[in-house]
């Protein structure tokens, strides 16, 4: 009775110890000292079976002695045998698996008195070989005794095949993150790729799609949007244009004001870019939906539907601002680039009309911080040129705009 209780303690404690470490040796280690601690064995060690080295592996040993060797490998007909014999404690005259085991390794488990092997058989797999020497006691190892070992054997054995299969799982979750990542670089490669077609097409425009998303990558980071968000929203402004790839390019290059159906043939784009978009799976939510709206006015006097305020989608705001403020920032054809103070006069006029206020307000603060130096970066310089920016004029002009937009005196749509 006594003795029943002690074994069934032991094997209490190694399920909890297999259920509850996070440490794999550790487990490992913990549940040789169970097991030979639960019929007083002087030795043994844990092995693990590497089927594509076709050997075992020590985990844990104990009582052995001097130098493990790193392997000991098994031929076909060893493991055949081990797997044969399934959960059982093999003794060394009597088992012909042990037998064949013995046969290449002899040497070795008579050195370190090895009495007892113990195939660890998972679900048809062997997953290792716990090696027992004799009984403190020096009795033989009785029925019950291997009755013991096996349920014994059968944790330990589960235990190694559930770190496998973590492993396993881990290593496919670390491939999928890779594939996610080239897939994620290739997308960002056909993106630019596409706003250099659609800027190549537009020979007045050049580098103007690159530049609309840089700048409304930096709006909606001073919006305090997300990585992601801001990872799409710069997407939608590298392919708020293509659209364009479907008009001809003598109204795109026209050197002159193109006329009215010109005009209406032009402002198809964002429709077509809608169309383009809408069926691409893009990693961003509504890059679609933001190509299409980029010329809506929120006094309901933009195209191609007409949405006012609320109804036009916040990035589509935004990519609208970088858009215009692009190109009120560059030479066209037709008219050369109006100086900054102007470009901050426009906004002023339009903010509520034609511009979003919380939009236009996170671009002035992200100009000024660049300006006033605050930030390490000067991204925005860096797209205006040399030169562009006299910062002793500018600085107060937009500290007085953004206190304005602020402070909500400014005139809405519903009172324009
Ligand atoms: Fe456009």
């Amino acid at each position: 009775m006594q003795k029943l209780l002690h074994t069934f303690a032991a094997l209490a404690d190694l399920g909890q110890e297999i259920a509850d470490t996070g440490d794999f040796q550790e487990m490992v280690r913990t549940s040789l000292h169970l097991v030979l601690g639960s019929l007083a064995i002087m030795r043994g060690a844990v092995t693990e079976y590497d089927s594509d080295a076709r050997a075992l592996r020590f985990l844990a040993a104990r009582g052995l002695g001097g130098e493990l060797p790193e392997y000991l490998t098994l031929d076909s007909e060893t493991v055949d045998g081990l797997l044969h014999a399934g959960l059982s404690a093999l003794t060394f005259e009597s088992e012909e698996a042990g037998h064949v085991m013995l046969a290449r390794h002899r040497k070795f488990l008579a050195a370190h008195r090895i009495e007892l092997l113990l195939p660890l058989v998972v679900r048809g797999r062997l997953v290792g070989l716990i090696l027992l020497g004799d009984k403190a006691s020096g009795e033989a190892f009785t029925a019950e005794d291997r009755d013991v070992l096996c349920a014994m054997g059968r944790h330990i054995g589960v235990g190694i095949q559930e770190r496998r299969l973590l492993e396993e799982l881990e290593h496919r979750a670390i491939e999928n993150r890779h594939l996610y990542e080239d897939l994620r670089a290739i997308y960002q490669d056909t993106v630019r790729a596409f706003a250099a077609a659609i800027d190549c097409k537009d020979k007045y425009t050049q580098g103007h799609s690159e530049r609309v998303g840089k700048y409304s990558e930096i709006i909606a980071r001073e919006m305090g949007w997300s990585d992601e968000e801001v990872e799409g929203i710069a997407v939608a402004g590298y392919l708020h244009d293509i659209g364009k790839l479907v008009v001809e390019r003598d109204i795109l290059n026209a050197p002159y004001r193109i006329d009215a159906k010109q005009s209406s043939e032009l402002n198809r784009h964002p429709a077509a870019g809608y169309e383009i978009l809408s069926p691409i799976h893009h990693p961003y939510a509504d890059i679609s939906l933001m190509a299409r709206y980029h010329h809506e006015r929120l006094d309901g006097r933009g195209y191609p539907e007409g949405l006012t305020g609320d109804q036009i989608p916040l990035g589509a705001k935004i990519v609208a601002l970088a858009d215009s403020f692009d190109a009120m920032t560059t030479d066209r054809p037709y008219k050369r680039r109006r100086s900054l103070d102007e470009v901050v006069e426009d906004f002023r006029r339009n903010t509520g009309k034609q511009f979003d206020p919380e939009v236009v307000i996170a671009l002035c603060r992200a100009l000024l911080k660049e300006i006033n130096g605050e930030t390490g970066d000067r991204r925005i310089l860096r797209l205006l040129g040399k030169g562009y920016v006299d910062k002793e004029l500018i600085a107060p002009l937009i500290s007085e705009l953004i206190t304005e937009l602020e402070s909500g005196t400014h005139m809405t749509a519903a009172q324009a």
